[in-house]
């Protein structure tokens, strides 16, 4: 009994004397302070050095895209100590150290040409009245994207939009599961881009037919998409979800439904807080 406690008051002497040895060397540089983080797939917290906290305020989670695991750069990179800039005009991601005169980081200079996922972007939309176009530039604009805008061959005019009448070109159209309104001219570099957002108004709760023409239109194989529609009132509902077998080996994104007067900052919120840009291993 006298023996074991004799052992253990060994052992806690030992332990603090290699505290005190270890706290030394930090203090005097000679071992630079490690940190482990762990990150969970699914889970929106983080561990850093055993004490958990959220990765970010909008919930973000480790996912897994097409075998791909997606992780969030900026919570990492910021939890290491590293500084973080996005600069959504050029598109480049500028980590940076602490010590501003490392050799190996260059202060100021973006350090890829690229994001780090996602690749390139494109808001591609349709729009008949411009709503839906202004929700696609502002996107763009939050996320350095490019625009195509998907124009029909034969413009709508006002009497085709007229969903009073059970006559015109757009009620019969939407009656209609083969129509395919031919789309003028076409996008001649899509194999550029990795993610593409998909823009639309919602007629009698569904995309319009001419979004199904752009679909097939192209192989978007691989490609994330990311639907959002305006409407006067209606969600988004089904209307997307009705579009994934038309590109269904692309990894479609949940929607978003948004009014036509939605301001920059209320989009860019919602394009941001996707992070398709800040995360990595893509
Ligand atoms: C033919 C047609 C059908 C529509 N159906 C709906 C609908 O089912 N629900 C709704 O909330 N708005 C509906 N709208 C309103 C449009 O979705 C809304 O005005 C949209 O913002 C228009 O976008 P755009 O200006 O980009 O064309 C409809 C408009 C048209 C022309």
């Amino acid at each position: 009994m006298l023996k074991n406690l004799q052992m253990q008051r060994t052992k806690l002497s030992l332990i603090l004397f290699l505290a005190l040895i270890l706290t030394m060397m930090l203090a005097a540089g000679v071992l630079a302070a490690d940190t482990t983080i762990t990150l969970q797939l699914n889970n929106p917290n983080m561990t850093i050095n055993g004490t958990s906290r959220p990765i970010d305020e909008a919930g973000t989670t480790p996912t897994t895209i097409n075998g791909r695991t997606m992780l969030p750069l900026r919570a990492i990179a910021e939890s290491l100590g590293l500084t973080v800039d996005w600069d959504a005009e050029s598109q480049t991601i500028t980590l940076r150290s602490a010590d501003a005169n490392s050799d190996n980081i260059q202060p100021g200079e973006p350090t890829t040409d690229e994001p780090v996922n996602g690749g390139k972007i494109l808001v591609a939309y349709f729009s008949a009245t411009n709503n839906t176009e202004g929700i696609a530039n502002h996107i763009a604009a939050a996320l350095g994207a490019d625009t195509y805008e998907i124009i029909p061959e034969t413009p709508y005019t006002s009497e085709d939009l007229n969903y009073g009448n059970s006559s015109s070109r757009t009620s019969i159209e939407m009656n209609d599961p083969a129509a395919r309104p031919a789309i003028s001219g076409s996008l001649a570099n899509m194999a550029d881009y990795d993610v593409v957002f998909l823009g639309y108004p919602i007629w009698w709760g569904q995309a319009p037919k001419i979004i199904c023409t752009f679909l097939e239109s192209y192989d978007l194989n691989g490609k994330i998409i990311v639907p959002f529609c305006t409407s006067s009132s209606s969600d988004i509902g089904s209307s997307a979800t009705n579009l994934h077998s038309l590109a269904d080996e692309a990894t479609w994104l949940e929607g978003h439904r948004f009014s036509g007067g939605t301001t920059q900052t209320e989009v860019a919120n919602w394009a941001n807080s996707l992070n398709l840009m800040l995360t990595a291993d893509r």
